[in-house]
C-alpha cells in the first residue's frame, strides 16, 4: 500500500515537472537570444527551462512568458531582440536601464496581451511607432523620459483601456493630436486619467477636442512645450481634473475658467502670456491650493474676495498688477514681487515673500555615525546595508511648508508599506536632498532587510511599485522614480580567488591583532589615566567629509550606554561572567533579543581615543571561528565597552580574559 502511494506521488510529481518545466520553445529562443545579445542580464538565467526554473524577471503561464521585468538591472543594448514575438506576454518593464539605447519596432503591435508598458528612464530613441495603436488592452504606457521623437502617433486613441499615458520628458514634436473620424485622437481616450506630456517639443494651438466632457482626466500637463494660441473654453469639460500644468508655453488670451472643477488643487500656468485683467474667479474654490500664475501679463486690480480657502498659495510674480485692494487682513500665501505695486519701496508683505527658502529636509537618524564598509551605508534602523537609491520626482505636491517632516514621514511610510505589501524585502527609507525646481525631488535611500544587498528582482520590483504607482499617497501628486545603477547585485564579484584572499588575510589579521595586543598592553599603562573622552569620536559622522573620524566597521554598530544599561539589568552583579584588570565583563541581551558578552572598561582601563578606534576597527574586521566577532561598542557618558557575541563554552573566557586588549 506504502509503495503504491510512492510510487503515485512520484509519478504526479514527474508530470508536475513535465507539466510545468517546459518553456514554449519560440520564448525559449527569444530569451536566449536576449541573452547572447544583451549585457548585464540577471545571472541566473541559466538552463534551457526559463519558466520551470524560474529566470529572474521572468514570470510564465502554461509554459508561454507573460511577464518581463528587468528593471534597474544595468541592461545594455541596441536593439529590444525579438521580445515583440513573446506573443503572450503581458506586462513588460525596461525602465531605468539608461543603457537601452534602442529604438521601438513596428512589430511591437504583436503584443496583442499587452497591458503595461514601462520603458522609464531609459535611452530609446526614434520615433513612437504608428503600431502602438494595436495594443487594445494596454492600461498603462510610461514612456516618460526617453529620446522619443517625430509626433505622437494620433493611434493612441485606439487604446480604449488606457488609464496612465506619459510621454515626458522626449523630444516629441508636431501638434496634440485629436480625432477626425475616422482617424483616431487623444480626446477618444475615455478611460485615461494621466495625460502627461511635459517637456517636449509640441506645438500648434491646443484643439477644443481634446477637452470632451466623456473624459476622466484628473492630470493634465502639456507644460513646457510651444503651444500657442488661446485655451479653449471646453476646458472646463475636464469636471474630474485636479491638477493641470499649462506653464512653460506660449498661451495667451484670457486665463482659462476652471469653474466647475470641484476637485481641482493644484494650477500652473506660468510663463504664458495670459493678460486677462482680473484675477480668476475659480480662486474661490475650495479645493484649490495652489495657484501659480507668474509670469503672464496679468494687470490690473487684484481682488481676492474672502472666499479663499485658507491654506491657499497664489503665485503672481512678474505680472503687471498695480493695485491690491485688501493690502491688510487677507490669510493666503501671496506674492506679487515684480509688479507694478511691489516698484520704488513697496513695503507690502506680498512684495518681499519671495522664494521659500530650501528646506532643511529630514532629521537624521538616530544611530550613532559610524561608517560602513565600501558601498553600505547605515539605514535608518542603524544597519549597514547596501541602499538602492535614486531619485523621485513629484509633478506636484499641495503643501507649502516643505519643513513639515511630517510630509516627509508620510512618504517614507507610504513607500515602506507599499514595498512591504508588494513581499519586497525592504528594511526602511531615506529621503534626503529635497529641491524644488520643475519637480518637487527627493533622494531616496531604500535599505534592504535581511541581506545587506538586494536582488535584482527586487531591485526591479521597487522601481515597479513607484513607477506604477502601486500605492496612494496624499499631499503628493504622482511621480515617477530615476534610480542610480545599483552597486551590488550578489554573485558580481564573489571568486575563487576572493575566497583564499580572504582566508590569507585573515589570518594575517590574527596575527596582527595579537601583535597589537601587546603593543597595546604595554602602551595602556601609560595611557590609562590620560584618557580623553571628548575628542576625536564626537565628530564621527558616516559622509565622506568626516571619513577621517569614523571608525571603518564591518557589520558593527555603535549602541547607546542607555541600551546596553537595560541589556545587563543596569550591569547587576548577576550578569558578571568574567572580570579582571580592565574591568568586567557582562552577560547581556540587547533589545533584538540578541545575547552579548559587554566587556566595560573600568576608570583607569580606559583607552585613548584613537586606541579605542583602532581596537575596534580591528575586531569588527575579524570574523574567524577561534575569535569572538565584536558586535557592537559603546563610547559615551564616559565609558568605554565592547559587545561581542556570546558564546556560552569556556573559549568565551580565553577570548575576553583581556589577553587581547
Ligand atoms: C512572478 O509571480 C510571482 C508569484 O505570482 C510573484 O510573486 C512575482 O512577483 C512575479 N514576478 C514578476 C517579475 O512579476
Ligand atoms: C491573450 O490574448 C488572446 C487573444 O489574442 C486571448 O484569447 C487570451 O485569453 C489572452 N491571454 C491572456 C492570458 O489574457
Ligand atoms: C479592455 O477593455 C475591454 C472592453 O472595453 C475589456 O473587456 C477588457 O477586460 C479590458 N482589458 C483590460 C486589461 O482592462
Ligand atoms: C530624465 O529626467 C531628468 C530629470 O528631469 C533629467 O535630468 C534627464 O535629463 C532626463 N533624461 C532624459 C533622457 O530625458
Ligand atoms: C459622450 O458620451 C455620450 C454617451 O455615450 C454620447 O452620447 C456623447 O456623444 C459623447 N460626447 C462626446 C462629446 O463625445
Ligand atoms: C495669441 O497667439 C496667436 C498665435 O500665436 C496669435 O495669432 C494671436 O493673435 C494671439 N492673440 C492675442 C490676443 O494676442
Ligand atoms: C518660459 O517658457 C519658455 C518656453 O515657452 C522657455 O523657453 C523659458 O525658459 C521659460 N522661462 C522660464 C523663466 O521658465
Ligand atoms: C517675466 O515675464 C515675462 C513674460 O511675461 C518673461 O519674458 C520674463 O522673462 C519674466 N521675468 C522673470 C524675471 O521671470
Ligand atoms: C483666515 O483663515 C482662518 C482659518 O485658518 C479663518 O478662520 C479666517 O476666517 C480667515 N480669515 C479671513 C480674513 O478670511
Ligand atoms: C504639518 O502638516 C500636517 C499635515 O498637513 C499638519 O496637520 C500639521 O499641523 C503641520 N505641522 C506644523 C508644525 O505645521
Amino acid at each position: 500500500m506504502v509503495q503504491r502511494i510512492l510510487l503515485w506521488m512520484m509519478i504526479s510529481f514527474c508530470q508536475v515537472m513535465v507539466i510545468a518545466a517546459v518553456t514554449d520553445p519560440n520564448d525559449l529562443a527569444v530569451l536566449n537570444a536576449l541573452k547572447s545579445g544583451w549585457e548585464n542580464l540577471p545571472p541566473d538565467w541559466k538552463g534551457s527551462d526559463p519558466c520551470g526554473s524560474n529566470w529572474e524577471g521572468i514570470n510564465c503561464t502554461d509554459s508561454r512568458v507573460t511577464t518581463l521585468v528587468l528593471a534597474g538591472m544595468g541592461v545594455k543594448t541596441t536593439d529590444i531582440g525579438d521580445i515583440p514575438s513573446l506573443s503572450m506576454l503581458q506586462y513588460l518593464d525596461l525602465s531605468n536601464n539608461k543603457e537601452i539605447k534602442a529604438i521601438l519596432p513596428q512589430s511591437i503591435q504583436n503584443l496583442k496581451n499587452l497591458t503595461t508598458l514601462i520603458l522609464i528612464g531609459c535611452s530609446f530613441r526614434g520615433p513612437i511607432p504608428d503600431s502602438i495603436g494595436s495594443l487594445k488592452q494596454l492600461v498603462f504606457l510610461g514612456l516618460n523620459n526617453n529620446s522619443f521623437t517625430g509626433p505622437i502617433p494620433p493611434s493612441i486613441g485606439n487604446l480604449n483601456n488606457l488609464s496612465w499615458l506619459d510621454l515626458s520628458d522626449n523630444q516629441l514634436s508636431g501638434p496634440i493630436p485629436v480625432s477626425n473620424p475616422p482617424a483616431p485622437g487623444l480626446d477618444n481616450l475615455m478611460k485615461t486619467k494621466h495625460f502627461h506630456l511635459s517637456n517636449n517639443q509640441l506645438s500648434g494651438p491646443i484643439r477644443s477636442k481634446l477637452f470632451n466632457s466623456n473624459m476622466s482626466l484628473i492630470h493634465l500637463r502639456l507644460d513646457s512645450n510651444s503651444l500657442v494660441g488661446e485655451v479653449p473654453e471646453e476646458l472646463a469639460n475636464l469636471e474630474s481634473l485636479s491638477e493641470l500644468y499649462l506653464s512653460n508655453n506660449n498661451l495667451n488670451g484670457s486665463v482659462p475658467e476652471l469653474l466647475g472643477m470641484n476637485s481641482i488643487f493644484y494650477v500652473d500656468m506660468s510663463n504664458n502670456s495670459f493678460d486677462k485683467s482680473d484675477i480668476p474667479a475659480w480662486i474661490t474654490l475650495p479645493s484649490l491650493t495652489t495657484m501659480v500664475l507668474s509670469s503672464n501679463r496679468i494687470s490690473g486690480t487684484l481682488d481676492v474676495g474672502n472666499r479663499y480657502s485658507s491654506d491657499l498659495i497664489v503665485d503672481l510674480t512678474n505680472n503687471s498688477i498695480t493695485t491690491f485692494t485688501q493690502s491688510s487682513g487677507y490669510n493666503l500665501s501671496l506674492n506679487l514681487d515684480n509688479n507694478p505695486i511691489c516698484e520704488d519701496g513697496a513695503t507690502g508683505r506680498y512684495c518681499s515673500a519671495g522664494k521659500p527658502d530650501p528646506p532643511d529636509g529630514l532629521p537624521s537618524n538616530e544611530c550613532a555615525q559610524v561608517r560602513c564598509g565600501s558601498n553600505k551605508v547605515l539605514s535608518p534602523n542603524c544597519k549597514c546595508s547596501s541602499p538602492y537609491t535614486g531619485t523621485i520626482f513629484f509633478f506636484s505636491h499641495s503643501f507649502s511648508n516643505l519643513d513639515n517632516t511630517t510630509y516627509y514621514t508620510t512618504l517614507r511610510d507610504t513607500l515602506i508599506s507599499a514595498f512591504r505589501s508588494n513581499q519586497l524585502p525592504v528594511d526602511s527609507v531615506s529621503i534626503s536632498n529635497p529641491t524644488i525646481g520643475e519637480y518637487l525631488q527627493y533622494r531616496l535611500h531604500i535599505f534592504p532587510s535581511g541581506e545587506d544587498y538586494f536582488t535584482r528582482s527586487a531591485v526591479s520590483s521597487i522601481g515597479t511599485v513607484i513607477n506604477r504607482q502601486l500605492f496612494s499617497l496624499p499631499y503628493y501628486g504622482p511621480s515617477f522614480f530615476l534610480d542610480e545603477s545599483y552597486c551590488c547585485f550578489p554573485g558580481k564579484k564573489s571568486s575563487k580567488h576572493g575566497i583564499i584572499i580572504g582566508v590569507a588575510v585573515g589570518g594575517f589579521v590574527i596575527v596582527l591583532l595579537i601583535a597589537s595586543a601587546i603593543t597595546y598592553a604595554v602602551y595602556q599603562k601609560k595611557q590609562a589615566k590620560k584618557a580623553k573622552l571628548s575628542s576625536p569620536f564626537t565628530s564621527w559622522g558616516f559622509d565622506s567629509s568626516d571619513a577621517g573620524d569614523a571608525p571603518q566597521l564591518k557589520g558593527t554598530r555603535w549602541c547607546s550606554f542607555e541600551e546596553l544599561q537595560r541589556a545587563t539589568n543596569r550591569f547587576s552583579e548577576e550578569n558578571i561572567i568574567g572580570s579582571g584588570g580592565y574591568g568586567k565583563v557582562y552577560k547581556g541581551t540587547l533589545d533584538s533579543g540578541h545575547v552579548v558578552a559587554i566587556k566595560r572598561a573600568q576608570q583607569g582601563s580606559l583607552q585613548g581615543a584613537q586606541e579605542f578606534k583602532t581596537e575596534i576597527e580591528l575586531l569588527s574586521r575579524i570574523h574567524h571561528k577561534n575569535v569572538v566577532s565584536l558586535v557592537g561598542f559603546c563610547y559615551e557618558q564616559g565609558e568605554q565597552m565592547l559587545v561581542y557575541e556570546y558564546i556560552s563554552n569556556g573559549s568565551l573566557k580565553d577570548n575576553l580574559s583581556g589577553k587581547f586588549t
